[in-house]
């Protein structure tokens, strides 16, 4: 059929020396704002960490205007009150649309061959690929199924997704003048998705590395100790 289809994308978090981009991820996190928070939730992360190196990276004082914005009920005071940077992210407020914490990593984009799993050796689990997929693959098809209505999505399982195109180029303004053309604003707010998912990253890459490096260094030493003790044997 026509679902299921992925594209790659190349992004600059990808490969052992990919990093997230700062810039990219604080657009990612206005489109979100914008657009998706109208139904979606992030509730699993705290607003804080837009404040992070390795993340958003965004000034202190904006992170705190920015977890303002959004009430929350607080059990002590008995009432609503404005969040605070250590507060997370308001979950989801229409019941059928899935929070998007860990979406980047919940759903794949790669699969094959004859569902193996082989390319994501290659290419990654593919879960951002499929988010872009998702949010570029509508038709414009569409159909009512028992009064809900479906759109016609070719990356979406089964083909007919119960969420209208959420995008469709110039929907936000930067005001960086950055491009909002639609693939752009995609993978935008797709690397923010990615970074809620899998915050430490960067740390963890740089771990990783860190690890490599040191088991070639003992690799090395070995060698040549074992060299060294058996030389007068041999
Ligand atoms: C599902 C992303 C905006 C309503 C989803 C899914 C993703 C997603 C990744 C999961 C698809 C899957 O299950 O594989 C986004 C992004 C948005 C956005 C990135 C902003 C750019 C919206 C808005 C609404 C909405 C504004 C409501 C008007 C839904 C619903 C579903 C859904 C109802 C469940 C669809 C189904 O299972 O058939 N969205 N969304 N989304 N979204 Fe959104």
């Amino acid at each position: 059929g026509s679902d299921g289809h992925v594209h790659d994308v190349d992004f600059v978090f990808e490969g052992p020396f990919g990093k997230f981009d700062e810039n990219q991820l604080q657009r990612g996190l206005q489109i979100y704002t914008e657009v998706c928070s109208a139904c979606h939730g992030l509730q699993h992360v705290p607003i804080r960490t837009l404040a992070d190196e390795g993340g958003p990276h965004m000034p202190e004082d904006q992170v705190r205007a920015y977890a303002a914005q959004f009430d929350i009920y607080d059990e002590e005071l008995e009432d609503d009150r404005p969040r605070k940077s250590s507060d997370f992210f308001p979950s989801s407020s229409l019941s059928n649309a899935p929070d998007l914490s860990l979406m980047a990593k919940a759903r794949a984009g790669f699969h094959g061959p004859m569902g193996t799993g082989i390319s994501q050796f290659v290419n990654g689990i593919g879960g951002p690929e499929y988010i872009v997929s998702l949010l570029t693959g509508y038709t414009g098809e569409e159909k009512v199924q028992a009064g809900t209505t479906f759109y016609e999505n070719t990356a979406f399982p089964g083909g007919w997704i119960a969420m209208a195109p959420p995008l469709y180029g110039e929907d936000v303004e930067f005001a960086d003048g950055h491009s909002n053309e639609l693939h752009h604003e995609a993978e935008d707010v797709t690397a923010f998705l990615m970074w809620t998912a899998e915050p430490k990253m960067m740390a963890r890459k740089q771990a990783g590395f860190v690890a490599v490096t040191m088991l070639i260094l003992l690799t090395v030493l070995l060698y040549l100790t074992n060299k060294k003790l058996w030389a007068p044997h041999k």
